[in-house]
Formats: C-alpha cells, sequence, structure tokens
C-alpha cells in the first residue's frame, strides 16, 4: 500500500498572548462552548476512564483559559486543581473565569514553563493532564520527564492534541470548521495543526523520556491522547 506523506512539522510559539484582532476574552468565550464537546469527551476519559480519586491534587499544563480545570473542580468537588501556564494574559482571563464559576477556592492558576516546574517537588500530583498543548511544548521530552518527576508513584497522566497527519474525515471536518469557526480560531486551528506531531513522532519522543515503557497512546482520527496510570513508580 502507497505510503501516505506528511507535510513537514512547522513549530508555533508556547505562549498565547493578547493580540490586536482578538483578546483572551474572545478566545475564553469560544473556547467555554467545547464545554459541551471536546472537553467534556477529556474531562470524562480522566475522570471515569483513568479513575481520578476523591481529593486528588490535579496540575494542568497550558490550561489556556482554564475551563478543562475549573470544569473538573466544579463537577467533582473534592478536587483541587492548579494550573501551570506561559502567558500572562491567559492567566488574567483564566482567574476571571474560576471567579464566575465560583471554584476560586480550588482552582489556582500559576506562571510557569511545563519543560521546568520547580515550583512543585517530586511525587507532588496524583494526576497531570494536559489538552491542546503539545505542539506549542518546544522541549517536549523535557515536559514528559517534568510530567513524570511531578507525579506520585501511582499517578495518572493524559495528555491529548491534535495531529498533523489528519485523515479525510479530519480534513474535511477542518474545510467545514474554515467557513464557518470564529475567524482567529480557524486561523490558530491551521497553525496548531500544522505545529502537530503524529502519532509516530510522539511515540518516538516519549521512548526517549522518562516516560518511557510507561505510555499508553490512543489516536483517534483527528487527535490522540497519551495516558496512563503509573504503576509504583520508584
Ligand atoms: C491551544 S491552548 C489550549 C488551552 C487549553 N488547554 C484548552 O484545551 O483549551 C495552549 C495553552 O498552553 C499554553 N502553553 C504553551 N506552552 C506552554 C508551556 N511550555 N508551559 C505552560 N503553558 C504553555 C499557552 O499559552 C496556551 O494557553
Amino acid at each position: 500500500m502507497k505510503k501516505k506523506k506528511v507535510k513537514p512539522r512547522i513549530p508555533e510559539g508556547e505562549a498565547i498572548l493578547d493580540d490586536l484582532d482578538f483578546t483572551m476574552e474572545d478566545y475564553s468565550k469560544t473556547a467555554r462552548k467545547m464545554l459541551k464537546g471536546e472537553y467534556n469527551r477529556f474531562i470524562k476519559f480522566v475522570v471515569n476512564d483513568l479513575g481520578v480519586n476523591d481529593n486528588s491534587k490535579v496540575l494542568e499544563i497550558g490550561p489556556g483559559p482554564g475551563w478543562i480545570g475549573i470544569w473538573m473542580a466544579k463537577t467533582n468537588i473534592s478536587l483541587k486543581i492548579i494550573g501551570l501556564e506561559i502567558s500572562e494574559d491567559m492567566i488574567r482571563v483564566a482567574n476571571k473565569n474560576k471567579e464566575s464559576e465560583g471554584v476560586q477556592d480550588r482552582v489556582s492558576f500559576v506562571l510557569g514553563n511545563g519543560k521546568d516546574m520547580k515550583q512543585f517537588s517530586d511525587n507532588s500530583f496524583d494526576v497531570v493532564i494536559s489538552n491542546g498543548n503539545l505542539h506549542h511544548w518546544e522541549d517536549s521530552i523535557q515536559v514528559f520527564n517534568e510530567i513524570y518527576r511531578v507525579l506520585k508513584k501511582d499517578g495518572i497522566f493524559c495528555v491529548s492534541d491534535g495531529r498533523r497527519d489528519l485523515d479525510w474525515r479530519g480534513k474535511l471536518i477542518f474545510h467545514i470548521f474554515k467557513y464557518f469557526g470564529p475567524k482567529f480560531m480557524r486561523i490558530g486551528w491551521k497553525t496548531s495543526i500544522m505545529a502537530g506531531y503524529t502519532p509516530k513522532e510522539v511515540k518516538e519522543m516519549l521512548d526517549k523520556s522518562n516516560l518511557r515503557d510507561k505510555w499508553q497512546l490512543t489516536p483517534s482520527f483527528m487527535d490522540f491522547s497519551i495516558h496512563n496510570k503509573l504503576n509504583n513508580k520508584k
């Protein structure tokens, strides 16, 4: 069978900042709608399928406007969420969002970079999650190493992101979104797909990290999720 040719990756910067055309408040408003779809699926997968215990301490890397963590806290009243975000503009809007949803006592956002989480000690989180981020990370292997370091010995992780090698179904959805999605999101989605990885590339990076032998990868036609529960990390 003829092998599908995938276009070379075009990296994107890390932080998403206020722009001339749109602010992080605009971004947040559109992103909130994903609580009905993509975000809801992500939360259910982590909480129900991977099995998050009550009273867990959850770290979210790159929470953006914060909706995933905020909703996890709102629907699971014993969880404590910390979002580590590289963009001060995103933190501003995430802080407004957690207050408007009334979860400010259990959700906090801190400035930082996933590749060097020096503010967190080893074995300090039950769960580490990240959605729509991997394609932004300048040093993904180092972020995987940091995820491993801060997770407790039976900790759970879930990192999901869009894939660059979309199949015909992914391309169809992308073209529909091109006409109907909000303008700034259309541009952002295109650059994020071009900066995305293929499942094969992600497996290669994971095997070079401290998460080697510990990950599972579940691909779908538009994205993939890397996840697992650590089994008695040494
Ligand atoms: C596309 S947004 C996704 C936001 C959110 N997770 C979601 O699913 O809607 C990516 C976010 O990750 C942040 N980010 C990118 N690189 C990061 C890094 N190395 N450490 C922490 N945050 C990062 C960006 O500033 C941005 O807010």
